[in-house]
């Protein structure tokens, strides 16, 4: 297993281009499936998870081209399969995003349960509950969700998820777009996610209106046809760099974003002392303020509250800032797996339930450290860069899930980081 060797204590400085979001070209490749056309997809980040998404179209039958590293050319016209297996449902969640568009053109769809996962439950009882609301009958069978429309097609429906829900909403918007009449989706995500994919699907022909708002409406359609669409930059990847800077002491700019989908991070960053000055509308620059970082509580909530998919890297901000903060985590009940890794490396902070209470500014030292899941293993990356001396953090697969290049990217600013594979720690330890 490949693991991150960082030497800490380097100010980075330099230009850093953010990649297509993640989270948004996870539910667009998805989509793809609704049509018999073919969709392009430009700024596909070339990250592990949209390698996985990628093998599942084509496992289910349809022909995936890529003209160039970043763009995906898809054509569902020999779907065969109807099947995300447990094999890929495993590896990544966000595979349950092909139930809706099988379901709704094929009227059937068999996905196996994602089980738990390394930040919590995680079910799609929400999912389903809304495809029932459109008609489907939901079984499930030896671990496997089966849904079918029983009249092939399936009906327009008002609903209300009783939790927010950010794939689920995105399932949801999918399978309506072809079904028969209006649906209503109430207590909608509004994350910028589910916003590119209504373009996207828009594009290709479909009704929605409302998307980025918590009230969704979509006018079913017969068919949806061939679209082009460019992903949005990844505001998590965006935020991730902003802390980079602020916590080494550096400066960076950070090209290719857009501030907006991200404001409530800008928003509470600088209020704990991290100056980001918007110098043109897609580029940020970003360091310290000279009164230092501040202590400053933060609630998870979805958007446009702080996102969970942000905490971790806060909380290794929060362990360089003066004071102490309380962070709170509302959406996953088991995401503070990175706390026991950041304190081997110094930092003081103490967990009861889902609040994190952490004291600043500790003095951080470089650790051997594990990375527990995507988002945690980037608060590791950033708590090595401000710490002193050497940090080998393991399990960085994690990381390879969702940051595109990230080595790279950080050694052109200046970080001393590296990979190492299996056999150069073995060659090491020799
Ligand atoms: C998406 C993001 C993930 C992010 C999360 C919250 C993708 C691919 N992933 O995950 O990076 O951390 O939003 O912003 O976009 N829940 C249920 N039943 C359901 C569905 C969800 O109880 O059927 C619960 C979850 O356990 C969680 C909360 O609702 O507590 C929100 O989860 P949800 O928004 O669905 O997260 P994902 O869409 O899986």
């Amino acid at each position: 297993m490949d693991k991150f060797l960082v030497r800490g204590g380097r100010p980075l400085k330099g230009k850093i281009e953010i990649s297509g979001a993640k989270n948004s070209a996870l539910p667009c490749l998805a989509a793809t499936l609704l049509t018999a056309e073919t969709v392009t997809l430009h700024n596909v980040p070339y990250v592990r998870d949209l390698i996985t998404q990628r093998r599942l179209l084509e496992d289910l039958g349809a022909t995936v081209l890529t003209p160039e590293l970043r763009t995906h050319k898809v054509t569902a016209n020999n779907v065969q399969i109807f099947e995300a297996p447990y094999e890929l449902v495993k590896t990544m969640r966000a595979s349950v995003l092909a139930l809706g568009p099988l379901l709704a053109r094929f009227g059937q769809a068999k996905v196996s349960l994602p089980g738990g996962c390394a930040i919590g439950t995680r079910p799609i009882d929400l999912h389903l509950k809304a495809f029932e609301a459109l008609g489907a009958v939901v079984s499930l069978e030896s671990g496997d969700v089966i849904a079918r429309a029983p009249d092939g097609r399936l009906k327009g429906a008002e609903l209300a998820f009783e939790k927010v829900t950010v794939t689920g909403t995105e399932n949801v918007m999918m399978a309506a777009s072809l079904a028969e009449g209006t649906t209503i989706i109430r207590n909608a995500a509004m994350e910028p996610e589910v916003v590119d994919l209504a373009d996207l699907l828009n594009k290709m022909g479909a009704r929605i209106r409302g998307a980025g708002t918590d009230t969704i409406e979509i006018d079913g359609v017969e068919t949806l046809g061939a679209a082009e669409h460019t992903i949005i930059p990844d505001r998590i990847e965006t935020g991730t760099f902003i802390v980079a800077a602020a916590i080494t002491n550096g400066e960076l700019e950070i090209k290719n974003c857009v501030p907006e989908h991200l404001s409530p991070v800008i928003e509470k960053l600088r209020e704990a002392g991290v100056e980001i000055e918007e110098i043109n509308p897609s580029t940020l620059l970003v360091k310290r303020s000279a009164g230092g970082l501040k202590a400053k509580d933060v609630t998870t909530e979805p958007h446009p509250n702080f996102p969970t998919d942000m905490q971790a890297q806060y909380m290794a901000l929060m362990t360089q800032a003066d004071g102490t903060s309380v962070v709170t985590e509302t959406i996953f009940e088991n995401r503070f797996m990175h706390v026991g890794e950041m304190q081997r490396m110094g930092a003081d902070i103490h967990v009861a339930g889902n609040t994190a209470t952490v004291k600043g500014p500790a003095k951080l030292t470089g650790a051997k450290v594990i990375a527990s899941d995507l988002r945690a293993s980037a608060s590791l990356v950033l708590t090595a860069l401000a710490a002193e001396g050497e940090t080998l953090i393991d399990r960085v697969y994690h990381i390879d899930r969702g940051y595109e290049t990230i080595v790279r990217k950080l050694r052109s600013v200046g970080a001393d980081i590296e990979r190492l594979s299996d056999s150069a720690v073995e060659a090491e330890a020799a």
